[in-house]
């Protein structure tokens, strides 16, 4: 059963209602931007060369911690889709579906170790263009991706052992679109299997993370690849439709909001494409009063502070079991009073920016629906920066599982919680929802970690951890988060066909 330490029960008895948070300051510790220099410009990268926009437009891709203009990135239109699916049906045609399985496998692992020399550019400029913390970009999203570009490089020739023997045939052109909350990740995680399976790609990284995407051309350009093997066109929404809706494109990945992933099935029935989506979350991290309390604590917050709930397995809704719920909740508020909010490239950041203007707008329109609603807030009183875009951790207590706060996926650092009293009810609570992405389970006991996880309707179910990734496991969702798997060896059969 959770109980206060001494220390913190003699500090309620002398300051009751007080939230203790740090007792000392860092100096700053920013990580160093003097060894690399972003282009000017971008321009598209097609058939293994750069290429002027054939739209002639241009747009800025800001930094959201300083609202600082990093570069600025061609704007694709049709003509220019047209010309990067032609380039990347050309080299499938042409190189990719005829190289030995074993080849393909020795461009993936180049890819990978060039990564891995640059691991420290990338992650910078992860941080900068899209406001996460440099803890996160270097120690989670780059070596995540190089990881998984290593596992796929070992699965290109083995494909007939993941099929238990019977073989495969690649699908052709695949057409991937990702989001902004892990731009670099997501393009591994699209890229590698792709090519492993024997595919050629056009991706489209989101607007307002184009950059590491773009340095990945690069590498992929230094790592000699057959021209338009990998082709990067940067776009919003028109640029995504009209590669989705591209005749010559066989296969259609996807990550980002339900509502455009709805969209696109619409788009994709009937004309015979693959389609793979990974959509939204509102995952219930379930606390139960047998649980490790203080490592819950560290879950709950990574859960969803780090990275400033921008994820889409977030734990965004804490399910408490009832007896603890003020012990944890006490818990709660003095760890979060200790988190960093500030400048991504400081290396004591725990969260940073949020992604753009139009993010923070949802998540203050969605804070302020939460306290009309009648629930209770309580946001970290930190000093934000006078610029770029910032929102404190926030917790809600008395949240009514109708609530729009305990429905809606936030996609930023606010937790709403709610308590229940057996597993039965944690289980009716947490699987009520129009999502199905993770969920994380926090008890002693064993049984009750596989009693949950097979009653929950999560494609993730973490058991006292949260968030963590690795690519020999498959990640995807139910219901509105999605279909498909991504990592793993049930991720290749999104771009391969049985036969
Ligand atoms: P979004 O779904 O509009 O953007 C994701 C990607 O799709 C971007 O590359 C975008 O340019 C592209 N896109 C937009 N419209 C398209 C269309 N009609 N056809 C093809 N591609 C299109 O997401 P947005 O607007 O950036 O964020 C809105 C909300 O979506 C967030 O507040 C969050 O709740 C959710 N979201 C979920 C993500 C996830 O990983 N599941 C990632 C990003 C956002
Ligand atoms: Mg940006």
């Amino acid at each position: 059963m959770g109980k206060l330490s001494k220390i913190e029960k003699k500090r309620d008895r002398e300051k009751p209602g007080i939230v203790f948070g740090n007792q000392w300051d860092y100096a700053p510790a920013p990580e160093a931007t003097d060894f690399f220099k972003l282009n000017k410009r971008y321009e598209l990268f097609i058939g293994g060369k750069w290429q002027k926009p054939r739209s002639k437009s241009y747009f800025a891709t800001i930094s959201p911690s300083t609202e600082a203009v990093l570069a600025e990135v061609a704007e694709a239109d049709d003509n220019d889709v047209d010309a990067a699916v032609l380039a990347a049906r050309h080299a499938y045609d042409r190189y990719w579906s005829r190289l030995a399985p074993s080849d393909r496998s020795k461009y993936l692992f180049r890819i990978a170790r060039a990564l891995q020399e640059k691991a420290r550019l990338f992650a910078v400029v992860e941080s900068l263009d899209g406001g996460k913390p440099i803890k996160e970009s270097r120690d989670v999203d780059v070596p995540l991706a190089i990881a998984h570009f290593f596992y796929h490089a070992g699965w290109a020739d083995k494909l007939e052992l993941a099929f238990h023997g019977r073989s495969v045939r690649s699908l052709g052109v695949a057409a991937q679109i990702i989001p902004w909350n892990f731009p670099l990740l997501m393009a591994a995680w699209k890229i590698a299997p792709a090519l492993a399976c024997g595919n050629t790609v056009v991706l489209k990284p989101a607007e307002t993370t184009p950059l590491t995407a773009l340095l990945l051309a690069e590498l992929i350009e230094e790592c000699d690849l057959p021209p338009g093997v990998v082709n990067i066109v940067t776009g919003a929404g028109k640029t995504g439709a009209a590669l989705v809706n591209h005749p010559d494109v066989n296969k259609v990945a996807f990550t980002g909001s339900t509502d455009v992933g709805k969209r696109i099935a619409r788009a994709v029935a009937g004309t015979g494409k693959r389609l793979t989506l990974e959509l939204g979350g509102k995952a219930a991290n379930i606390v139960f009063a047998d649980a490790p309390l203080d490592q819950a604590i560290e879950g709950i917050i990574g859960g969803i502070f780090f990275n400033q709930g921008h994820v889409c397995c977030a734990g965004s809704r804490l399910l408490v079991e009832e007896s603890i719920a003020n012990v944890l909740m006490r818990k709660l508020r003095d760890r979060m009073a200790t988190l960093r909010v500030g400048d991504p490239l400081d290396k004591n950041t725990d969260v940073g920016a949020i992604n753009s203007q139009m993010q923070l707008d949802k998540i203050r329109e969605l804070v302020a629906a939460g306290e009309k609603e009648g629930a209770e807030r309580f946001s970290v009183s930190c000093q934000l920066p006078k610029k770029g875009f910032w929102f404190p951790p926030t917790v809600f207590t008395n949240v009514s599982l109708s609530s729009r706060i305990a429905r809606e996926e936030i996609f930023g650092p606010v937790l709403s919680t709610l308590t229940f009293r057996t597993p039965d009810e944690a289980i009716e609570k947490a699987n009520n929802t129009a999502y199905g992405l993770s969920a994380g389970v926090w008890t002693d006991k064993g049984s009750k970690i596989f009693h949950m996880a097979g009653k929950l309707k999560a494609g993730v179910v973490w058991a006292n951890t949260y968030n963590k990734f690795d690519p020999t496991s498959p990640f995807g969702g139910y219901k509105e988060s999605g279909f498909g798997r991504e990592g793993g060896r049930q991720g290749l059969s999104a771009y391969v066909e049985v036969v």
